[in-house]
């Protein structure tokens, strides 16, 4: 099979909710479908519990556990879908602004009952500022929740969405009784006795049709009726173009517990989703159909044995083959690099590969070489964009607390950093080492780590911060702020400069002090 073919078969994307809305299930759900796991339950033990909030020890074994459902493959209909897992855990929320990097297009779960939760519209709204496709599935309709038209205005108000339905729940919680399929124009019956294949299918291309009364009853027929007509003339008919956009998202109904609407889900992804999707470098666009190979690392996962200080970096291809044993370029060491065992994960298994292609996702052995945002080429200098670090949101300083392992925390800290676990700023004016991280997890997390892995210790100390903005500017306007407020200047991993609020006001009198410096939430602008 030649390239153009194996990137037309690929489907890559990411499943995104607050927690609990039924990720993990939905996954699982796939997978079995495409029979990459047999039975139910072998996702669910990827899943951080929720009782592990304070135990980070039982989170670091979930993460170990995690590598291997960082990527599920199967095969579905003659393609290739690859569902990239996104740890639904809000304190690892960076880790999974990365994973939206690698995508093409995204599923977004929400609970019915509950409605768009904080956690999801952070993220839809990293997957909106790239466009990314995003279908919508709204879960547990086996159970009460709010009116379909009400979540579809939640939606759009809280998401930025435009939506378009494309089933329609008959009936909910007790009373449910199906969905009707308004995209192949059948009725989909529900029974909610069974677990495995609980769908009947009914044909019914013309809702006025007694058929539909026999099956559902006289009065939900006739609300389907009058509910139907109405999104016919409230929501733009549903046009592929607008959801490869980014315009315009779908929303599917069902349950995935029962496994239910699941099956009508991915038919229509299948057909809708996009192929792999060109990528910006710093220094051009690259296209999935170049014959040259390239990729980009997106995450890097420790290994969980501290005797082995192996890490898996996971890398997107993004143009031509991956091959096996052949020399690439890493561009940032400027150096050549050759990969003996690339392997892939479909669900729990996990296998070497002797080539990739667009799309998929390899997992590379590494013993230290690879940072988050490198990329590997067959010899081209690029740098993909679009794998920003995010303002952090709690800040603490960091000291060393074992004088004779000053040199074992450093680069602890530093490999720990280049993983993404969290950010490192440094002071400017007196040097002084301040993490930033998304959650409050993740300062026991590195603790622990670098007990565990480094032999070092670290303590912390509070530090009063709103935001960590990166700046931009002419270089005279640039050097104007640092010399102003050299108090609250840091760099960060890169060398770049950030200015750290210490609360939203001081960030407001910063820049009406400094009109010609732009401060920015994000590190790529
Ligand atoms: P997450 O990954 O988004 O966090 O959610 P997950 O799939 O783990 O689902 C969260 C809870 O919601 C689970 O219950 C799961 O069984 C339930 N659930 C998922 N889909 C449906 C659905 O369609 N209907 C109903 N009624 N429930 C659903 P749990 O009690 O937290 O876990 P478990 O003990 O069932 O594993």
């Amino acid at each position: 099979m030649g390239l153009i073919e194996e990137i037309n078969k690929r489907r890559t994307f990411g499943i995104i909710s607050h927690p609990d809305a039924g990720k993990t299930t939905l996954t699982e759900k796939l997978l079995l479908f495409g029979g990459a796991i047999q039975v139910a339950g072998a996702v669910k033990s990827n899943k951080i519990k929720r009782s592990a909030t304070s135990d980070f020890m039982e989170i670091e074994k979930q993460r170990g556990i995690s590598v291997a459902t960082s990527v599920m493959g199967f095969e579905y209909k003659g393609l290739k879908v690859n569902i990239l897992d996104t740890p639904g855990h809000q304190d690892f929320a960076e880790d999974t602004y990365r994973t939206l990097t690698a995508v093409d297009s995204v599923i977004v779960v929400i609970d019915v009952a509950k409605g768009v939760e904080t956690q999801t519209e952070k993220l839809v709204k990293v997957c909106r500022m790239r466009k990314t496709p995003i279908i919508v599935f709204i879960n547990k309709l086996d159970r009460e929740g709010k009116d379909g038209f009400d979540l579809l205005d939640e939606i759009e108000e809280k998401l930025g969405l435009v939506v378009r339905p494309l089933s329609w729940p008959v009936g909910m919680g007790q009373r449910f009784q199906g969905v009707y399929n308004l995209y192949e124009k059948k009725l989909v019956l529900f029974n909610p006795h069974g677990k495995q294949s609980t769908e009947e299918v009914i044909e019914i291309t013309d809702l006025d049709s007694e058929e539909l009364d026999k099956q559902v009853g006289e009065d939900a027929a006739n609300e389907l009726r009058e509910e139907v007509t109405m999104i016919e003339e409230v929501y733009l008919p549903f046009e592929r173009e607008d959801y490869l956009e980014g315009e315009l998202s779908p929303v599917f109904f069902g349950s995935a517990i029962n496994n239910f609407g699941v099956k009508e889900l991915l038919d229509c992804f299948v057909e809708i989703a996009p192929t792999p999707l060109p990528r910006v470098t710093e220094e051009r666009e690259v296209r999935p159909d170049e014959d040259k190979f390239s990729g980009f690392v997106f995450k890097i996962h420790a290994n969980m044995d501290p005797k082995h200080r192996d890490r898996i970096a996971f890398m997107r291809v993004c143009s031509g083959t991956f091959e096996r044993n052949t020399n690439y370029l890493h561009v940032r060491q400027n150096k050549k690099m050759k990969f003996s065992n690339p392997t892939t994960f479909m669900a729990s298994r996990k296998e070497v590969v002797d080539a990739a292609y667009p799309g998929d996702v390899i997992g590379l052995y590494d013993s230290g070489n690879f940072k988050i945002g490198d990329s590997v080429t067959s010899g081209e200098q690029l740098n993909f964009k679009g794998i920003p670090s995010f303002s952090p949101e709690q800040f603490r300083y960091v000291n060393n607390a074992d004088p004779m392992k000053s040199k074992q925390l450093a680069k602890g800290l530093a490999q720990l950093m280049d993983e993404g676990v969290a950010q490192l700023f440094i002071k400017e004016i007196n040097g002084r080492k301040i993490i930033g991280t998304v959650g409050a997890l993740q300062f026991e997390v590195i603790q622990y780590r670098l007990k565990h892995e480094y032999g070092a210790s670290c303590q912390y100390e509070p530090v009063n911060l709103h935001k960590a903005c990166w700046i931009s500017g002419s270089d005279e306007a640039i050097k104007g702020l640092v010399s102003k407020r050299k108090r609250d200047m840091a760099k960060d991993k890169h060398g770049n400069w950030v200015f750290l609020a210490e609360s939203s006001w001081t960030l407001q009198m910063a820049q009406e002090n400094h009109p010609e410096v732009s401060f920015h939430f994000k590190s790529e602008f």
